[in-house]
């Protein structure tokens, strides 16, 4: 007889532990915008709601972000670093092929477990998001370590009219570990390769070499803009309903800070009640792409807007196109 193989045991349920972020220092506001682009602070705050974003200062880069974030996200859990059994970072600028940020960055935080980057642009926190909360409950990691970290002011050509003013900088990390109760709902997630070039990168990097040209966000403005405000409106309340959960459930919006305008066409779709808070950190932080939804969660939770244990709907989409959205408890 063939022996049996042993199933990993996982958790009943996983939860967010943990949130924090790092905002980099650099603020560039719509003026210095506006040095580089034939532009005005009016037509971006019209278009976009940014009024400023941060960029990375002296001395920050995506790796010493993204360890900045994780080590508060750690310390805020409680968990033992090393008892962490996998770390996954979802970036779309860390520009070192190989080896991954996140075997290097496990191996600064004190763990060995499992570690790897994922590329899915600005739905990067949700897909790694929804990547640990089965790790909890299958049992392949006892905690998991999420980041969502961008330099997008090394990727965005700041000559472009049509880019420069949305991208920006930044990190957020959250500890995912098991829990009696459910904190992470089932994930809403996909992809439409069929408009890769929706967003996409001016050349490949390889190409550097011999035209000295570094490679640059390009993006479609109007198709995005259109596939957000309509099909990922749907997957949001897609999200709701594996949820379980009615509009009233809800206390907390974390849609991804892609721009305000999107966030309101979502909203009219949407008719979330009065109470619920909507994430808009946009106006200071600009869009920044897989950092987005947990820099917006921990400033929500910082200043006080959102409170640990209200129950808040995430929801992210960007290049690739992908999208993934879950309901979470806050932690
Ligand atoms: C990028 C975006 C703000 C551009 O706005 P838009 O209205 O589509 O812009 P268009 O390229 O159609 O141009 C419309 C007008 O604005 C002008 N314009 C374009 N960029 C401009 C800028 N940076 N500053 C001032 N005017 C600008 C154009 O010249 C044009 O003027 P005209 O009507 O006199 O010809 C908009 O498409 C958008 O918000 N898209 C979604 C992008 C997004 O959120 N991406 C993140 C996904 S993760």
């Amino acid at each position: 007889m063939t022996a049996p193989i042993a199933v990993a045991a996982g958790a009943p349920f996983a939860k967010l532990l943990s949130v924090a972020s790092f905002v980099p220092s650099r603020v560039v506001d719509n003026a210095e915008m506006c040095t580089w682009i034939d532009s005005s602070d009016e037509w971006i705050q019209q278009r976009t709601g940014i009024a400023e974003r941060r960029w990375v200062g002296e001395g920050e880069d995506v790796e010493t972000m993204a360890l900045a974030a994780a080590r508060t996200a750690i310390e805020r859990s409680g968990v033992p670093a090393a008892e962490i059994g996998a770390v996954i970072v979802a970036t779309v600028s860390y520009f070192h092929q190989t080896p991954s940020m996140a075997a290097k960055l496990a191996h600064q935080l004190g763990t060995n477990g499992a570690a790897y980057d994922i590329s899915a642009a600005c739905a990067g926190f949700c897909y790694g998001l929804a990547q640990a909360e089965a790790l909890v409950r299958t049992g392949a990691a006892r905690y998991a370590l999420v980041i969502g970290v961008e330099e997008l002011s090394r990727f965005t050509d700041i000559h472009d009219r049509g880019t420069a003013f949305l991208f920006a900088d930044g990190a957020g990390a959250a500890v995912v570990g098991p829990s009696e109760t459910n904190g992470i709902g089932p994930v809403v997630w996909g992809s439409d390769g069929g408009q890769a070039e929706a967003i996409t990168q001016t050349s490949e990097w390889n190409e550097a070499v011999s035209t000295g040209e570094r490679p640059y966000l390009t993006m479609d403005g109007r198709s995005v803009f259109k596939w957000a405000s309509g099909f990922i409106t749907e997957a949001t309340k897609n999200v709701l309903d594996v949820a379980g959960l009615a509009p009233a459930d809800l206390d907390v919006f974390i849609p991804h800070q892609a721009n305000n305008r999107i966030t309101d066409a979502m909203l009219r779709h949407l008719k979330l009640p009065e109470h619920v808070v909507v994430a808009r950190t946009i106006k200071q932080f600009g869009n920044n792409s897989a950092a987005s939804v947990p820099m917006a969660m921990d400033a929500l939770l910082s200043s006080g807007e959102a409170r640990s244990g209200q129950t808040a709907l995430l929801i992210g989409f960007g290049a690739g196109l992908v999208y993934a959205g879950q309901v979470v408890t806050l932690p």
